[in-house]
């Protein structure tokens, strides 16, 4: 078992890694700055002012299906967990808001309750239900890291670009040889994951709480999809967590500065943008040569009309007819194949092989006082609290696949490596991406030494785990693979 894995209790347990993990965990892609006042809320409105309301908010993806989750042996809630950023650079969550369905339906709203932390060094019932409340906002979020920020965002999204990258651009083709190692074993991997993954009734329904509704889940939820949307600067913007600012790095300015996820992923981004920049500019001299290369056009065409039907229409596709869009598009592409998906895969096991830190499943409600479940999470709280998570068989079943998940294999390829030095003959396609990944391995260095300040309090957290996630493993190359935690394969192939 590898040194990331610490099990130590208490500080899993604190509200610190709690926040930290929405910004250097497993699922850093979901967390958003809330800006607008929630009409119920007593919380001081100045806050919302400063940027300093944080919210991670499960409520709408999880609403419309929660009648029906809960009529199995699931008892879950809708989750909104609102955050403060304090002086310190960490987020410490203020509320955990629960809510169900009306009995009445869904027109009457939700029924809500919203449960705070219990002052500091305060011990028994009220700790007890502080712990269940954030067991329930992480049964959200790990289901909703599986089905959404995983398994869609990443594996499913980018099958259509390989299928249409096959079909339509000849192996000689630029892009092809540009795009090709983003897309090794993707497709083996998404056919054996639907095989006995997400088949019905497999591993994954029998692991994360939507069950049986898990792919109707993340079917829906593909209609939030915007390919434009997917570069991380985009995403940091829409989701409020950076603003527009030349005067910083990479034009951003991010809302929460020790924001591991994003600090990293922008050098990661970059680096792929220029890469990819330097290298189209070699073949396509002019927008008209893009717009007069029928392989491309076909490809595109493809892609949007077919491999992403379901969405030909939507008005934000890039239309493919200048160098930019061409740019972007691939950029885009590698960054969800290579980093984006590193970041929501290989931190399973660490982040998540720990079922009480992270449960993904809940099998009783808040116990209400007056109570036997309420007497017994007072008098017991770590059984009444084990009662509550997954169970064990569902446990030993979840973390058995994650372990396999988070493992490199022995022949993975980093970011910025080429399976052989042949993959073209153009000297400076060559230089360039020699360039690429000197810049990783700069990157690199830089993980290494923020991940030693301490300083930026997010990197390493209670629990003294430091973010590798986005560490791109450039120079290694030394076949050893296996559960590290750390480093960017080329593609997505487990
Ligand atoms: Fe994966």
């Amino acid at each position: 078992m590898p040194d990331v894995i610490k099990k130590d209790r208490d500080a899993w347990r604190t509200d610190e890694e709690f926040g930290r993990e929405m910004l250097a965990g497993v699922n850093p892609v979901n967390i958003t700055r809330l800006q607008e006042f929630p009409p119920t809320s007593k919380l001081d409105p100045k806050a919302i002012k400063s940027n300093r309301l944080f919210i991670l908010d499960h409520h709408d993806a999880l609403m419309t299906y929660l009648r029906r989750i809960n009529s199995t042996s699931t008892k879950t809630y809708a989750t909104r967990t609102l955050l403060l950023l304090q002086e310190d650079g960490t987020l410490k969550p203020l509320a955990i808001e629960l809510s169900l369905p009306h009995p009445q339906g869904e027109r009457h709203g939700a029924v809500s309750k919203v449960f705070t932390p219990p002052e500091d060094g305060i011990v028994g019932i009220e700790a007890s239900i502080w712990q269940l409340a954030k067991a329930y906002a992480a049964v959200n979020d790990s289901g909703y890291h599986q089905l959404i920020s995983h398994w869609l965002n990443t594996h499913a999204v980018i099958e259509p670009f390989v299928i249409a990258t096959n079909r339509q651009l000849s192996v000689l083709h630029p892009i092809h040889k540009l795009l090709q190692p983003h897309f090794r074993d993707t497709m083996n991997i998404n056919a054996l994951a639907r095989q006995i993954l997400i088949n019905a009734g497999g591993i994954v329904e029998k692991t994360v709480f939507p069950a049986r509704y898990a792919m109707e889940m993340s079917a829906v939820l593909y209609k939030n999809w915007v390919f434009t949307e997917q570069g991380l600067p985009a995403d940091l913007l829409k989701r409020g967590m950076a603003t527009p600012d030349p005067s910083c790095p990479h034009g951003l300015r991010l809302l929460i500065e020790d924001y591991p996820f994003a600090v990293d992923g922008l050098e990661i981004w970059s680096a792929i943008e220029t890469w990819v920049t330097e290298y189209c500019t070699l073949y396509y001299t002019t927008d008209n040569v893009v717009q007069s290369d029928s392989e491309l056009q076909n490809w595109w065409e493809e892609l949007r009309n077919e491999g992403h039907g379901d969405k030909k229409d939507e008005p934000w596709w890039p239309e493919m007819q200048t160098r930019a869009e061409l740019i972007q598009s691939c950029t885009i592409i590698i960054w969800v194949a290579s980093a984006l998906h590193a970041a929501v895969n290989f931190g399973q096991w660490p982040y998540a092989g720990y079922l009480p830190n992270r449960p993904t499943i809940s099998r009783r409600f808040m116990p209400e006082p007056g109570t036997a479940e309420y007497a017994e999470l007072e008098d017991n709280p770590d059984v009444a609290f084990l009662k509550t998570i997954t169970s064990q068989l569902q446990t030993l079943i979840g973390v058995s696949l994650i372990e396999i998940l988070s493992r490199h294999s022995t022949d993975e390829i980093y970011l910025g490596q080429r399976d052989t030095p042949e993959w073209t003959s153009d000297a400076e396609a060559v230089e360039a991406f020699e360039r690429f990944g000197k810049k990783l391995v700069e990157i690199e260095n830089r993980i290494t030494t923020m991940n030693a300040d301490k300083r930026w309090k997010n990197r390493v957290g209670p629990v003294k785990m430091p973010y590798t996630l986005l560490y791109p493993n450039t120079s290694d190359y030394s076949g050893e693979g296996g559960l590290t935690g750390k480093g960017i394969p080329n593609s997505i192939s487990i």
